[in-house]
């Protein structure tokens, strides 16, 4: 079992506006060491499970011998500004099919290894415009990570995550895997009626993430879709006043939950918890739109406002961004997609919901943006 880098009593310290803030943190998808059966991932399962498709994807804890040192702050530079909006780079061979109305979409004809610079920035944009985009027939998964790197990289920073499993040699990746009959489900549903987890990625980061790569390696024949909400629209359904009260609102992100969680499951924490505080709303730097920014598994409290007011503002929220299925959309899994979100102007959550042992393996390939803030109120 790897040990962790950072003890529980650092992930304690930054627990201070937890305690005092909503607190609603629960980890559904990280299974950690404690579960990962390698010889089960390497040669299957009997003779229901096969084994994994792509071995170099398998999670390792021990990367890293040492603690890292808390992220610098960098210059994020923001290619969909450069984009062409007809997308003529991008999308002139595709066959593109919203997914809804609002949020969403389905591409065919593309293949993301082989875009010009031109046609990334167009990527950056257009996925700010659809907020989530899957690419299927990709090419992703079998390249090397490397090379899978090097296109994500264009886009930012590589974040890497303090607590995730990665593949040998790649903290930059971040991997999603539950492996061939883990059992973990069925202890998680003794504790909980569903598993949705409405969360941005890592926005307790002071520069979380914008365009967002996720690809399947392996998964269920069916379950295990990944639920998207578009946080502008959910913004522009409020009515201009409520909008009015949100301007301005500051709200603390923390890390210390996940790493403490990451410490029970025998995993690692690679740097010591963090939290950051962020404007209510941010504004996107290439659509200019305006989104709501706070989610369940992160956001803790905002500022100036006593517990009961925040808890009460915050959840109000939150329940607006679960309840708005008409401002979400489902997506399907398959082999050779690449799914494409933008972490700015969206939350997501995975599904846990089959129950036939399948392998659940995706890699996330996680570039940082800029600070989080928020353009003057304009009704
Ligand atoms: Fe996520």
């Amino acid at each position: 079992m790897a040990p962790a880098l950072v003890t529980p009593q650092d992930a304690e310290q930054s627990l201070s506006y937890t305690k005092s803030g909503t607190g609603d943190y629960k980890e559904a998808f990280i299974t950690g060491p404690k579960a990962f059966n390698a010889e089960a991932e390497l040669k299957g399962e009997g003779t229901k499970q096969p084994p994994a498709t792509y071995p170099n994807y398998l999670p390792v804890w021990d990367n890293e011998k040492e603690p890292y040192p808390p992220l610098e702050p960098f210059t994020h530079y923001e290619h969909g500004k450069d984009a062409d909006p007809s997308f003529p780079n991008l999308l002139t061979n595709a066959k593109v099919d919203d997914l809804t109305a609002n949020i969403g979409a389905e591409v065919h004809g593309v293949q993301l290894s082989q875009l010009s610079d031109a046609a990334k920035d167009e990527l950056a944009l257009f996925v700010a415009q659809k907020k989530v985009v899957a690419f299927r027939g990709q090419d992703f998964a079998a390249l090397p990570i490397q090379s899978a790197l090097d296109i994500g990289g264009y886009f930012g920073r590589h974040h890497i995550h303090p607590t995730s499993g990665a593949p040998r040699g790649f903290p930059e990746v971040h991997l999603v895997h539950r492996g061939a009959d883990d059992t973990t489900a069925r202890d998680f549903f003794s504790e909980r009626t569903n598993s949705i987890t409405w969360h941005s990625d890592v926005t307790y980061e002071r520069q979380p993430p914008g365009t967002t790569f996720l690809y399947l390696l392996d998964g269920p024949a069916a379950g295990g879709d990944t639920l998207f909400v578009n946080q502008a629209e959910a913004y522009r359904r409020l009515s201009p006043e409520f909008r009015r009260r949100l301007h301005g609102l500051k709200v603390v992100h923390s890390a210390a939950e996940q790493a403490i969680n990451s410490t029970h499951r025998g995993g690692i924490v690679r740097r010591a918890p963090v939290t950051s505080v962020h404007p209510l709303l941010r504004t996107h730097p290439a659509t200019g739109e305006k989104a709501l920014y706070v989610n369940p598994q992160f956001s803790r409290r905002i500022l100036g406002f006593k517990k009961e007011e925040s808890d009460y503002l915050l959840n109000f929220l939150y329940d607006h961004l679960a309840k708005g299925q008409d401002f979400q959309a489902r997506v399907k899994w398959a082999p050779g997609t690449v799914v494409v979100w933008d972490n700015r102007v969206t939350a997501h959550s995975a599904l846990l919901d089959w129950d036939d042992g399948a392998r659940r393996h995706l890699a996330r390939i996680t570039p940082q943006a800029e600070e989080p803030y928020e353009t003057e109120f304009d009704g």
